[in-house]
């Protein structure tokens, strides 16, 4: 390494801090020179293999040292075998299915001569407004942090090498808290929150590894992420101590200019360079400004080298250099049936179940007609959901394909696309559907969101069923047929409206490839629902934020002292209300709490042990509890434990989530599940990045959900 950065030229080692944008297909001339005079590091969204071994072939025999490419791509929830997006991913709490997820995407990216992909995409997330919420692993920090990690793992395995490539922890940091969930919009996070929410992710991420990170688009607090030198410079590198290389989002340093944070291209530039973000992604601030910006400010090469040591350390453990060519092997034509199988796992473990009036699911194989209703039902695209570039449609098998392929011979399935697109403003043959709907056993209404209205830019203000989707479900529900809503989505949507007028809810996200196998083998009990919504539904818009670890305030509201609107007597006194924080036009909860999702089996929480009730803050708690499987079939339960800090020097949440655990249970069975619970988990962060673990009362949690069904409490004592 230090003879090759001691044989590297300035310009060539501010090559390696550029990544260009590939031509998709071919190699133009200005890439070939720009790489044949050793100006270019990296290259992104190139995924034809003859061109990429084309590229490499150029960097490695045609310049100067040789240095060969990083590629990059966007694998966010597969490459060809296409999982389920990371919102429904994070809805299986299964850091094993996670890995397993990036591995197959891994190793089917690195086969393409991927070597480095943008993700885990850990911002927390909590406002379904926002398009990339679909991309994230939801509102929590401890569940983005376990299962973001478990990602970095899947894709970088034990090393960098063979079939492993380089994971970024994206967007550092705060990206999600974009103001009216519009994205791209400033963040005004607070240091304490950002400390304990937003970044609690990425230090994981960081002490998992994770080869590099990437700069957010977003401006925090008056300085936007990519010229940020408190971020990078201070937190990440002095503070975590992360020795992988950054590099900044598409175009953010030259967009600095445009958030006015500096005049030009060139300011802008140097602002990322001191910032200490090493790698410019796609805009040429560091190639047409940098060395002569480094002669200005009478700066040597020792920050310029650290950064090219960084990117070329990466291209080392990744093993770029051990052999004279780089030629990958090119992509399946046909997927492994493994990586099929591991998607409809992940899709299965995925699905939450929200109500299941009077049972009506499972539903019965040899049903005599079921009507499969919806635009979504046969599509095999839409189904696939948002940032997949290299996934196809052809290796999608449809809700509807798997319903057919699942029911008995005498079942007849009809099926009615009822709508053009999941926005239309008018049902086709209205008529028709009802008579067919009232003439069927039950209905599957397979709705919700395409693929295109979320994900990134794509933000919405109201989070209803898009077009006349409402109108198509009421108009059914006049039909005596039992209604399941399959819903395929990008997001939390505003589900009030159609609740009472469907019998079940089963909520599939975008669920990749295997969605239909995976939807039908839950609709039809081959497999029973375990999923746990990562993020809260909220019942209005206008609760948004609204999140299971919101502060209590000085004026919670409570069932006794919540007044809803319609119940406001006239001209009532300004202080005759419960005067408590709440909405006057909705009620104080959420439509479905975050950890919330049912099974087919049900399960009882009993008997939660703590193996002392005072213990030191360098000691450990162990929490036990009983959980017994009162319904007749073997169930997943994913149990889950909260903290409350009732008093401490800065005002903690009502709850936070510091375990989980999936269980599987037999029929009749209990089993006791135990939790360590140490400093780690009861301590908090301030500004300046200091952990504090105080003294005092906590209260603890563990239930099926985040209304935990059992509480207990101990005390944290620091022993002189
Ligand atoms: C995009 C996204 C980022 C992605 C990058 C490369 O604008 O913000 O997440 O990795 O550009 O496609």
């Amino acid at each position: 390494m230090q003879q090759l950065l001691s044989q590297m030229t300035q310009e060539e080692k501010i090559g390696q801090l550029c990544q260009v944008s590939g031509a998709e297909g071919y190699v133009p001339d200005h890439i070939r020179h720009a790489i044949q005079s050793g100006q270019v590091g990296s290259v992104i969204n190139e995924v034809h293999k003859e061109t990429i071994n084309e590229l490499q072939r150029i960097a490695i025999e045609e310049s100067r040292l040789g240095i060969p490419l990083l590629v990059g791509r966007d694998v966010i929830h597969g490459f060809k075998t296409i999982f389920p997006i990371p919102l429904g991913q994070a809805a299986s709490w299964n850091p094993e299915i996670i890995e397993q997820g990036a591995k197959v995407a891994a190793k089917e990216a690195s086969m393409a001569g991927v070597n480095w992909t943008f993700a885990p995409m850990i911002d927390i997330s909590r406002d379904p407004r926002w398009g990339r919420i679909a991309e994230s692993l939801g509102e929590d920090p401890y569940l983005c942090a376990e299962l973001g990690s478990a990602m970095v793992k899947g894709f970088q395995g034990d090393y960098l090498y063979g079939e492993s490539i380089a994971a970024c922890a994206k967007h550092f940091v705060g990206y999600g808290a974009a103001e009216s969930g519009k994205d791209y919009c400033a963040t005004n996070i607070p240091p304490n929150e950002l400390r304990n929410v937003h970044m609690v992710p990425f230090k994981a991420a960081s002490e998992n590894k994770v080869a590099t990170f990437m700069s957010s688009f977003s401006d925090i607090d008056g300085v936007p992420a990519s010229g940020n030198k408190w971020l990078f410079d201070q937190v990440l590198r002095k503070d975590w101590q992360f020795e992988g290389f950054v590099v900044s989002d598409w175009e953010s340093i030259s967009q600095l200019t445009i958030h006015g944070l500096t005049e030009n291209l060139k300011g802008a530039a140097w602002k990322a360079f001191d910032a200490g973000i090493d790698m410019e992604m796609v805009s040429t601030g560091y190639r047409d400004h940098l060395s002569e910006l480094l002669q200005e400010h009478d700066e040597d090469d020792t920050r310029l080298n650290q950064m090219v040591e960084r990117i070329l350390t990466t291209k080392f453990q990744l093993g770029l250099f051990d052999q004279p060519t780089l030629e990958c092997p090119g992509i399946f034509e046909q997927l492994p049936e493994a990586h099929l199988q591991a998607a409809k796992q992940a899709a299965v473990e995925s699905c939450v179940l929200l109500q299941n009036r009077d049972d009506v699911l499972p539903l019965n194989k040899n049903l005599s007609k079921i009507a499969v209703i919806g635009p979504l039902a046969d599509d095999g695209y839409e189904q696939l959901g948002t940032w997949i570039f290299d996934g196809e449609e052809r290796h999608s098998q449809s809700i509807l394909s798997a319903v057919q392929s699942s029911v008995s011979e005498q079942t007849q399935v009809e099926f009615h696309r009822a709508m053009n697109t999941s926005r239309s403003h008018e049902v086709q043959n209205m008529d028709a559907l009802t008579e067919s709907v009232s003439n069927a056993d039950v209905a599957i209404l397979v709705l919700g969101e395409e693929a295109i209205l979320s994900g990134e830019a794509h933000c919405r203000a109201e989070l209803g069923l898009p077009g006349c989707q409402e109108q198509l479900i009421e108009q059914l529900r006049q039909t005596d047929t039992q209604l399941v809503l399959v819903i395929l989505a990008g997001r939390p949507l505003t589900l009030e409206p159609v609740l009472n007028n469907v019998d079940a809810v089963l909520y599939a996200w975008h669920p990749g490839s295997m969605g239909g196998p995976a939807v039908a083998d839950l609709l039809f009990g081959d497999a029973n629902p375990s999923g746990k919504l990562p993020v809260t539904f909220p019942r209005k818009v206008g609760q948004i934020p609204i999140y299971y670890s919101q502060k209590l305030s000085g004026k919670p509201v409570n069932e006794h002292n919540f007044v809803h609107i319609d119940d406001i007597p006239v001209r009532a006194a300004q202080t005759s209300l419960g005067m408590a924080s709440n909405h006057l036009d909705v009620h104080f909860t959420p439509q479905f709490q975050f950890g919330f999702g049912l099974s087919y089996s049900q399960f009882s929480y009993q008997n939660l042990q703590l193996s002392t009730k005072q213990i030191d803050v360098d000691g450990t708690l162990v929490v036990s509890v009983d959980v017994h499987n009162t319904s007749n079939r073997t169930g997943v339960e994913v149990v889950q434990l909260y903290i409350h800090d009732r008093v401490a020097s800065l005002t903690r949440p009502p709850k936070e989530l510091k375990g989980f655990q999936r269980v599987s249970i037999g029929p009749g069975q209990t089993q006791t599940v135990t939790f360590n619970i140490d400093k780690r988990h009861l301590g908090f962060y301030i500004a300046d990045g200091t952990y504090l673990c105080e003294p005092g009362i906590f209260s603890i949690g563990i239930g099926s959900s985040s209304n935990p069904e059992l509480w207990n409490e101990f005390e944290l004592i620091k022993t002189p």
